[in-house]
C-alpha cells in the first residue's frame, strides 16, 4: 500500500494531483505537438498525416468538425480559425447530435473528428456512418492507434502523452496547437493567406509555449481567487469571437470538478436574456484580451458591472483599460487572436482546479464521470 502511494507520488511527478500536472506539462506538450511540423525560422509547415490530402483538403466544400466536450470546444475554435484562413465553410457538432439526426453528408465533404481518447463512442459512430456516405475523415487524436485514428483516411496526433485527469487540459490546448497547423497547411496548399501572414502565424505558434509557461507562473494568483469565490452557487463564463468557446471550457472544467453550476455564454448574448441572472452574488469570469471583439468586451464588462455582477476579468498584460473596472484581474502574455485561446484557458484550468482541491473533492476522479466515454 505504501509502495503503490509512493509509486502514484512518482508518477504525479512530484505534483498533489495528474490534472495539475498535466497543467504544468503544457509548455512541453504544445512544444511537442509542433515539433517536427513546425519550423518558424525556415517557414515551414511539415504534415505527413495530412500531406497526400493536402489538396483535396483545400478544394473541399465544406468541413464538419465533429466531437465532444472539451474536443468540442477545441472545434469551436478551429471552425473560426479555419473559416478565417481558409475561408472553407466550417459546422462543429456534438458527435452525438450528429449520429442520430440522419445528416446530409456525401463525397467532398470533410469531416474532422477531435478526440484525446480517440475511443469515444459517439465521435466513433458518427464518423463510421459519414465514411460510409463518402465524406473523408479526418482525425486529432491524442492516443496512437485508437479507434477514431484507425478508422481516419488522414490526420495528426497531439503528442501530449497520456492524460490521466479526467478532466482533459494538456490535450486541448495540444489540440488547438495542431487544429492551427491543419488551418495553416490547408490555407498554404489554398494560398488562402499571404506569406507574410503565414510567416506571423508560424511565429506566433512558436512562441505559445513559452507564453504558456508564463502563465503558469500566475498559478499562486488565480489560487488566491479560487478561494475568495469557492463558495459560489453558480458562475458565468463570458467571452466573444475565439475566447467564446474558451469561456465554454472554462465553465466546463469548473462543472468538472468542482461541481458548481457553470455557464458558458457569449458576452454580447448577455442582453438577450441571461443577464437577468447578474446580482452581486454572481461570479462572472469574462475572457477580454486584445483582439478584435476587445471594446465591445469593454463595455459588456460594464453592463455587468451596472448590475453589481462579481468580474473577474482575464487581460492581456498591459491592459489599464479593464482593471479598474474588474473585482479581479489575471493579465496574461499577448498573442494575435487565432492563438490566445491556448493562454487564455491557463488560469481558467487553474482556476477550476484549485476550486475543486479547495471544496475536497478528487480532482482526478471527479464524481460520475469517466475519462473516456465509450458507451453512448
Ligand atoms: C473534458 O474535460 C471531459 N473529460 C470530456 O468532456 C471529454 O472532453 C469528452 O468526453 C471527449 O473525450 P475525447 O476527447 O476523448 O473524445
Amino acid at each position: 500500500q505504501k509502495l503503490d502511494i509512493e509509486l502514484a507520488a512518482i508518477e504525479k511527478g512530484g505534483y498533489d494531483h495528474f490534472m495539475l500536472k498535466e497543467i504544468f506539462e503544457q509548455p512541453q506538450t504544445i512544444f511537442d505537438s509542433l515539433r517536427g511540423r513546425l519550423d518558424a525560422k525556415k517557414g515551414t509547415l511539415t504534415m505527413g498525416g495530412i500531406r497526400e490530402y493536402a489538396e483535396m483538403l483545400s478544394k473541399a466544400n465544406r468541413i464538419i468538425i465533429v466531437a465532444c466536450g472539451t474536443s468540442w470546444h477545441a472545434g469551436l475554435i478551429a471552425e473560426y480559425v479555419i473559416e478565417e484562413l481558409c475561408r472553407i465553410p466550417v459546422e462543429v457538432e456534438y458527435a452525438s447530435e450528429f449520429r442520430y439526426r440522419n445528416p446530409v453528408v456525401g463525397p467532398g465533404d470533410v469531416i474532422i473528428a477531435v478526440s484525446q481518447s480517440g475511443e469515444t463512442a459517439d465521435t466513433l459512430v458518427a464518423i463510421e456512418s459519414a465514411k460510409e456516405k463518402g465524406a473523408i475523415i479526418l482525425g486529432i487524436c491524442n492516443v496512437v492507434g485508437s479507434s477514431i485514428a484507425r478508422l481516419s483516411h488522414a490526420g495528426a496526433y497531439t503528442h501530449a502523452g497520456p492524460e490521466i485527469g479526467v478532466a482533459s487540459t494538456k490535450a486541448f490546448t495540444a489540440q488547438l496547437a495542431v487544429l492551427c497547423l491543419v488551418a495553416l497547411k490547408i490555407a498554404s496548399e489554398k494560398g488562402s493567406v499571404s506569406a507574410q501572414r503565414f510567416q506571423h502565424l508560424l511565429d506566433e505558434l512558436e512562441q505559445t509555449s513559452d507564453k504558456v509557461a508564463t502563465a503558469l507562473k500566475l498559478d499562486d494568483q488565480v489560487k488566491a481567487i479560487a478561494d475568495k469565490y469557492k463558495d459560489a452557487r453558480d458562475f458565468l463564463y463570458l467571452g466573444r469571437g475565439y475566447n467564446f468557446p474558451v469561456a465554454l471550457e472554462g465553465a466546463l472544467k469548473l462543472k468538472e470538478i468542482s461541481y458548481i453550476h457553470a455557464e458558458g455564454y457569449p458576452a454580447a448574448e448577455m442582453k438577450h436574456g441571461p443577464i437577468a441572472l447578474v446580482d452581486e452574488n454572481l461570479p462572472v469570469v469574462i475572457v477580454a484580451t486584445k483582439d478584435s471583439y476587445y471594446e465591445k468586451v469593454v463595455s459588456n464588462i460594464q453592463e455587468i458591472k451596472a448590475r453589481k455582477g462579481k468580474v473577474i476579468a482575464i487581460v492581456t498584460e498591459g491592459d489599464q483599460t479593464i482593471p479598474p473596472m474588474a473585482d479581479d484581474v489575471i493579465f496574461v502574455p499577448s498573442a494575435d487572436e487565432i492563438v490566445a485561446p491556448i493562454i487564455s484557458v491557463i488560469p481558467l484550468q487553474l482556476l477550476a482546479y484549485h476550486i475543486g482541491v479547495l471544496k475536497g473533492f478528487d480532482v482526478d476522479k471527479p464524481r460520475n464521470l469517466a475519462k473516456s466515454v465509450t458507451v453512448e
